[in-house]
């Protein structure tokens, strides 16, 4: 309803200055101050604003309500709109909507595909950094946190009509690329000049021989480091060595994204390299840089450390070697810059665990303070916490080891297919294999994603396969199963004709709550691409499809006829292509039965 909350908003204010037309002369400002109701009986919009003008205008709040409440009485295009509006307390104005324009914004939703969201109009690149796993690391629940939250935002601002830049800003560039490549050339030299020669199979373990031998063995140690410089510095092997490390993690990275239906386009912190002696020079030209114990840095303001001195970001140590923040740096103007040599965004956003805010704060002052954001540029972190055990602590395997996430998604599809069977058994249905596997995989994926988005990411998460998989409560099985309900009154020959134009005529209260609930969709989506809460979308869904449920089992749909049968379908449809859409935004399919 944002575009009738804009029109009203608009009729207020002209309302205020026509009944106050001297005030108005003389400058004073009218903010309506309107709101979605607060309670169902206060009606749909509440505006609040004769309040703060009881001082300036030297009145009383209640009497400047009923001035302003007359002018609109007076508007033809409020009274086309509106009920009449009623006053309440110290002056508060309850706006009600006419029952024949909520049945209109009803019908224009069914056939529009876009269900009342409206397309931004001035389009500005997004850039979503997330996902964003090391090279020849574990890829850990962190990241996929970070995937299945950083996907979302990105199809909220997709849907939006932005163009979005998914960017996965692997950790491919780094010092602990000698020790890798040193002990590739060691124990498998083959794989340098035979393509597919070694299949290096447990990249992790792999990692951790490297790290073991790097830890005892000096000579390794060097060797290592002078690996670091020679790559660096362009060295063909070298640079071999490393396409094959990062071949081999992203193949694995791959799988993940394929089950999970992400896509991603990769551009690692090698990527920047050739930027980061421009940041640093740049940096030294604005006045920024100090150098403080052979070190490059900046000091930022505002933020000191436990000495009550001032923290820096480093952006070149004394051995000339560069930071992950100096990419960041660099990442910052390459983003905002214009194009060929930079993405032109207008807005950045950056998905991973709150440990890194300082970074990011330290960063983006260091960005800002250096005049590298264009005017109106945003630049947000989106931090999110911990996955946790339902014991609290970290999530971890029996053994102790940490999860794996082929296995965790494995386990959530394993545990959805016995829940499966076990539901199709108590309800003596038979369903072929196929069927199951589709269920199961659907519904399992589904879990483990909606279980991270309908959390406010911002609190550490409590990772329970029984909870995400409940049938009852905020879950996506809740969700697909209330799809899945309405796919079944279509199935009965209840679908309403496509294109029928017949109005909309509702009598019951759980019909109006329904009516209210689904003209919510527009203001939810707008609420997500502001404040990248993916949550604030599972709520309204969840509250959706609980209100429908009531309706539902309330009110009679297939045995109603006439106008009232098809009125009633109709919100049933709507309320499927509400969920479809919402649960396609968290990158969750749908299913027709389950
Ligand atoms: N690779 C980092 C990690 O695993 C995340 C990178 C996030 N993006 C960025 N531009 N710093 O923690």
């Amino acid at each position: 309803m944002l575009r009738i909350a804009e029109s009203l908003e608009t009729q207020l204010r002209a309302a205020m200055q026509r009944a106050f037309p001297d005030a108005a002369a003389s400058g004073q400002g009218f903010d309506p101050q309107l709101a979605p109701a607060s309670k169902p009986e206060f009606g749909d919009f509440q505006a609040n604003g004769a309040l703060p003008l009881a001082k300036p205008l030297g009145q009383p709040p209640r009497k400047i309500a009923e001035a302003v409440v007359e002018q609109l009485k007076a508007d033809p295009a409020f009274t086309e709109l509106c009920q009449d509006p009623q006053i309440a307390g110290p002056g508060f104005i309850n706006l009600t909507l006419k029952p024949e324009r909520l049945a209109a914004e009803v019908q224009a939703r069914l056939g529009d595909q876009r269900l009342g969201v409206p397309a931004v109009e001035q389009a500005a690149p997004v850039v979503v950094d997330f996902s964003s796993p090391n090279i020849a690391k574990e890829m850990h629940v962190g990241h996929l946190r970070s995937t299945i939250i950083g996907d979302s935002l990105a199809r909220v601002l997709e849907f939006r009509g932005h163009p979005v830049l998914r960017l996965n800003h692997v950790g491919d560039w780094g010092t602990q690329f000698g020790m890798l490549i040193t002990h590739l050339k060691q124990v498998a030299p083959e794989a340098l000049d035979t393509a597919d020669a070694v299949d290096l199979g447990d990249l992790v373990a792999f990692y951790r021989e490297a790290k073991k031998r790097f830890d005892e063995d000096e000579a390794f140690q060097t060797t290592s480091r002078e690996e670091v410089v020679k790559l660096q510095g362009g060295d063909p092997v070298s640079l071999k060595a490393w396409g094959l490390l990062c071949d081999q993690s992203r193949r694995e990275f791959q799988k993940i994204y394929d089950r999970l239906d992400i896509r991603l386009s990769e551009r690692g912190e090698s990527f920047y390299n050739p930027y980061l002696e421009g940041v640093v020079k740049d940096l030294d030209a604005s006045g920024l840089l100090v150098v403080d114990d052979g070190a490059r840095c900046v000091f930022l303001e505002g933020v000191s450390g436990k000495d009550g001195k001032p923290l820096p970001v480093i952006v070149q140590k004394r051995d000339g070697g560069f930071n992950y923040a100096t990419t960041d740096l660099a990442a910052i103007r390459y983003r905002f810059g214009d194009a060929p040599q930079g993405d032109g965004a207008r807005r950045v956003v950056y998905v991973t665990d709150a440990g890194q805010a300082n970074h990011f704060a330290g960063v983006f002052q260091v960005a800002r303070r250096a005049g590298w954001l264009p005017d109106g540029a945003r630049l947000e972190h989106v931090p999110f916490g911990l996955v946790q055990g339902e014991d609290g602590k970290k999530l971890k395997t029996r053994a102790g080891d940490t999860v794996r996430l082929r296995d965790l998604l494995d386990e959530a599809v394993e545990r959805a297919e016995a829940d499966l069977r076990r539901r199709l058994q108590e309800e003596e249905r038979s369903e072929d294999e196929a069927f199951i596997t589709q269920v199961a995989t659907t519904v399992g994926l589904a879990a483990v994603k909606y279980a991270d988005l309908s959390q406010n990411r911002i609190t550490n998460y409590q990772f329970s396969f029984d909870r995400m998989l409940a049938l009852q409560g905020n879950t996506a099985p809740y969700l697909l199963y209330a799809v899945v309900r309405i796919a079944g009154i279509a199935r009965k020959g209840g679908d309403l004709e496509a294109g029928s134009t017949a109005p909309l005529q509702f009598s019951e209260p759980q019909e109006w709550a329904l009516v209210r609930e689904l003209l919510k969709f527009d203001a939810v989506i707008a609420e997500v691409e502001e404040e990248l809460l993916p949550n604030r979308l599972c709520t309204y869904l969840f509250e959706l499809s609980q209100v429908f449920n009531r309706f539902y089992d309330q009110v009679p749909v297939l045995k109603a006829e006439g106008p009232a049968r098809s009125s009633r379908l109709a919100l049933c449809r709507l309320t499927a292509d509400t969920l479809k859409l919402g649960l396609g935004l968290l990158g969750i399919p749908t299913l027709e039965r389950m």
